[in-house]
């Protein structure tokens, strides 16, 4: 059965095809990008249903089902080794919010389980499924031995660390029962899955989800601290583990959809997959990692040096380091991304119309990594040769770290290379220092988007209040009322002037940051006269709209009715740069594809920068046309309206959808006339004509395969070009009689023309020093029997030229030593040219520009008869050659 096959067999039996007629509402998979701040990326299929279980959000649905995309990377080392363990999976999952609970979901499992496969079930046999529970619930194991018929010896109970999920954190959590299928005595050991998890294997687990957890405790113990709203059901089978038992193959990098990418990683190295334990590691490291590299960019993640973009790089960086082990030194990504996108487009076919975006983005991440393999390499090397020159053992920390840190250097790789050259690692050293990055890493990143991580005084306002209601797309003023102060994270009846606040509103015009845009600005006042200036604002939970600033006058009270005003010009800036980003973004599509998509944007007052994949810089041409096609939709004046509809709707007509953003069933879609469509909750202009003029100023690369474009919008888009116009006319004035137009033309040719004048005026010194050179011989000093000439000439003497009077003038002075020095460019420059009668007496050029060279603080070289150098001091030319003056005295005497 293919994995087609079984996903649709889930749903199906979900929906509607089960025998208690329990109709489940199929949710699509949300993106890998989660919307939860203590989270990375969607490790489990309920992590979209989350706010349902901790009541902040009323689920639209009673009874859900989804096959969720899932990336776990805590793991990563074990991928490969065992049987079962992937960075990336599907979950297939039903959920009940509040609904069925213990009986309905152990009924449903062993009903989809064990019916047959023409009835459109798995076809399982029963006598081979085992199953536990949690240690003290005897409600689970009784519906399984009496209303399912499992034999009792067939279920085991098992504590908290095996039968009570949670997400690790804070959250919801409940005991659970998982099913477990007999692989043989050929796997392990019998005794069911406490004996042995490799012969018993894990495919269902029934989370009973009906309390929260609190912080602190292990996987072992951990406080509950309270239960949900409701009783309600997650569940998760692995859609993996479950088509490697049906398509009867030895684990889950064998099943249908990894195999294509470990065919093609064997076909790309001759590697027979088979051949030996290492090498099959590695091929299945690579189908593994290569997967999960194109469903990351798919979802929008684009590589980068922390976060998920960190993941991203990390799972890119070891497919290619792990083809390389098995001999391949060629690209190989844009192959394993190809067979990766074949694998799984049947089942998201978004992929196979975003290839060439993914292809794209992939390639150039591996092109950069090429590049640090290069630079990488040759700073091992030199810190390989000076620590066997110190006839030391072992690479240091600080070098390993340097490596990964600022080279991307991948720590195995240091590793194997310092072990090729007999030296060890400071493996505790590095370790430690990655775990000390690591920590900043994480406080920075969630200090940045909730401001506290904790998340439980928000909840709690949520809990008592209830969430926010923004009515900023029509207002710019609202009446509202106090729900929550928070001082320093932490709820507080009233705060005094001068303090640092946050304040929740009942309702609210101010515009949280997101989807790009900036927060709004304003003031929020309370009838007793106080006021808060609100500098930023937050939304840390779905619907919470928090706003921070600091009291300004009177003392703040929770629960008093207040005015919140923003600050409209900031607003109205901010709304034309957003209205212009989509007009960038639909008008770069136009000109470079669907590989132009958005991967981030900033929208701030009078400005805003878009960034898009690209391998290469976006033509000068393209820019123009597309700063020029936005700026006659501008006059153009097309009304920009929002409309809420359904996603199908949404994408019937046509607009954009963006990745990492979770839309529910009801998405908002701005459009500017009928040309550019977008899913956005963003607040925008009425009409294009507002935003007066669109001026680009930049294109760059901010990362591998990565650009962005810098925009001005209205009123600073104005200004912008109004001070280069003032720029150009005092050129025109400068450079007399020329116009405008023809400035570009005149200044080149001055530039030409002051060249050649250089080339001129160094020609003339150079000739009128070798004209001179008679005359520098005559200066000759006699030391026994060597004519030396020791002499700084003027300045600006090309190196050419400094040669042949050198070599000149050793000629005419016959058996001797000249050494000549010039200042070039504010440098000084040293030459020395020595005969072979000066040089049999030990007198070698080479020896006396070197330490010419280390007087003026540079360095130089050459062979016996000829030598050149030079430094930064010019200062010290006097001193360098008398130090050079004495060498040769010495070698003379
Ligand atoms: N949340 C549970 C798990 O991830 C069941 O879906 O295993």
């Amino acid at each position: 059965m293919d994995s087609v096959d079984i996903r649709s067999r889930w749903l199906d039996f979900f929906e509607s095809k089960n025998s208690l007629k329990l109709s489940h509402t199929v949710v699509p998979s949300a993106s890998l990008i989660a919307s939860d701040p203590n989270l990375l990326l969607v490790n489990a299929g309920m992590v979209p249903f989350k706010p349902f279980f901790l009541g902040e959000v009323k689920p639209p649905y009673q009874r859900a089902t989804s096959v969720q995309k899932c990336v776990r990377t805590l793991d990563i080392d074990e991928v490969g080794k065992t049987t079962r363990h992937a960075s990336f999976f599907q979950m297939c999952g039903n959920f009940s919010f509040g609904d069925y609970f213990k009986e309905g979901a152990i009924a449903l499992a062993w009903e989809l389980l064990t019916k047959s496969i023409s009835d459109g079930g798995y076809g399982f046999s029963e006598d081979k499924l085992w199953v536990t529970v949690y240690e003290d619930d005897d409600e689970a194991a009784n519906i399984w031995q009496k209303q399912v018929g499992v034999p009792k010896n067939r279920i085991q109970r098992r504590g908290m660390a095996d039968n009570f999920w949670s997400m690790g954190v804070p959250g919801p959590c409940g005991p659970c029962s998982e099913i477990y299928f007999d692989r043989g005595s050929a796997y392990g050991k019998e005794g069911g899955p406490i004996a042995d998890e490799d012969r018993y294997l894990e495919i269902w687990n029934l989370v009973f989800m009906q309390n929260i957890r609190g912080d602190g405790g292990d996987k072992n113990s951990f406080p509950i601290v309270g239960e949900l709203p409701a009783k309600n059901i997650d569940t998760g089978l692995g859609l993996e583990r479950t088509a490697a038992l049906l398509q009867g193959v030895e684990n889950i990098y064998e099943i249908d959809t990894t195999k294509m990418v470990l065919d093609k990683a064997s076909a790309l190295t001759k590697v027979k997959y088979g051949k030996d334990e290492k090498s099959d590691v590695a091929l299945r490291v690579v189908a593994d990692h290569a997967r999960t590299a194109m469903m990351l960019i798919g979802d929008g993640v684009t590589p980068g040096n922390e976060g998920r973009g960190y993941v991203l790089r990390r799972m890119m960086r070891r497919t290619i380091r792990n083809m390389r082990l098995l001999g391949s030194q060629d690209l190989v990504i844009g192959e394993l991304i190809k067979s990766s996108i074949k694998a799984m487009g049947p089942q998201y076919p978004d992929l196979i119309s975003g290839s060439e975006r993914i292809l794209a983005i992939a390639q150039a991440e591996e092109e950069t990594f090429t590049q640090t393999l290069k630079s990488g390499t040759s700073i091992f090397d030199l810190a390989a040769t000076q620590l066997k020159s110190e006839k030391s053992k072992s690479l240091s920390a600080d070098t390993a770290f340097k490596l990964h840190d600022t080279y991307g250097f991948p720590f195995d790789l240091t590793l194997e290379m310092a072990r090729e050259q007999g030296l060890g690692v400071d493996e505790v050293g590095f370790r430690k220092l990655m775990n000390e990055q690591r920590d900043r890493a994480k406080a920075d990143a969630k200090a940045k988007k909730s401001g506290h991580t904790d998340l439980t005084e928000y909840r709690a306002i949520v809990d008592k209040s209830g969430t926010s209601k923004f009515v900023g797309y029509e207002n710019i003023s609202a009446e509202a009322t106090i729900t929550g102060v928070l001082v320093d994270g932490k709820s507080v009846a009233e705060a005094n002037i001068g303090a640092e606040i946050e304040i929740t509103l009942d309702r609210t015009p101010f515009y949280a940051e997101g989807g790009g845009q900036l927060a709004d600005g304003g003031k929020i006042q309370l009838s007793n006269g106080a006021v808060i200036q609100v500098e930023d604002v937050q939304s840390p939970l779905p619907g919470l709209i928090v706003h921070r600033g600091s009291v300004v006058s009177g003392v703040v009270k929770s629960g008093a009715p207040v005015v919140a005003d923003i600050d409209l010009e900031r607003r109205l800036a901010i709304s034309r740069a957003h209205t212009a980003t989509h007009m960038v973004h639909k008008a770069f599509r136009e000109a470079l594809g669907e590989t132009a998509t958005q991967a981030g944007s900033e929208n701030a007052p009078g400005r805003f920068r878009f960034d898009f994949p690209s391998t290469s810089a976006v033509p000068i041409s393209v820019l123009n046309d597309v700063e020029s096609r936005v700026n006659e939709l501008l006059i153009a004046d097309l009304q920009v309206h929002a409309q809420v509809m359904s996603q199908d709707a949404a994408k019937a007509m046509g607009a954009i959808a963006l990745f990492g953003e979770k839309y529910g069933d009801q998405v908002r879609v701005v459009s500017v006339g009928d040309w550019a469509k977008e899913l956005c909750g963003g607040t925008h202009v009425a009409r294009s004509g507002q935003l007066g003029l669109v001026k680009l100023l930049s294109e760059s690369s901010i990362g591998a395969g990565v650009r962005r474009v810098e925009a001005l919008v209205g009123h600073d888009a104005y200004q912008y070009l109004a001070r280069e116009h003032v720029l150009l006319n005092s050129l025109t004035e400068i450079i007399k009689g020329a116009r405008a137009d023809e400035l570009p033309q005149r200044i080149s040719e001055l530039v030409e023309k002051m060249k050649s004048m250089e080339k001129e005026l160094s020609a003339v010194r150079s000739a009128k020093a070798l004209a001179a050179t008679s005359q520098i011989a005559n200066k000759a000093k006699k030391v026994r029997d060597i004519n030396l000439i020791v002499e700084q000439l003027e300045s600006e003497i090309a190196v050419d030229d400094m040669r042949s009077i050198a070599i000149n003038l050793r000629e005419k002075v016959k058996s001797g030593v000249v050494v000549l020095s010039t200042i070039n460019s504010g440098k000084p420059l040293l030459v020395a040219a020595v005969s072979p009668e000066a040089i049999k007496l030990g007198i070698k050029a080479g020896d006396l520009i070197k330490i010419g060279s280390a007087t003026l603080g540079g360095g130089g070289g050459g062979k016996d008869d000829f030598a050149q150098g030079g430094g930064v001091d010019v200062l010290a030319i006097s001193k360098a050659l008398t130090e050079i003056t004495k060498l040769i005295e010495g070698k003379v005497n």
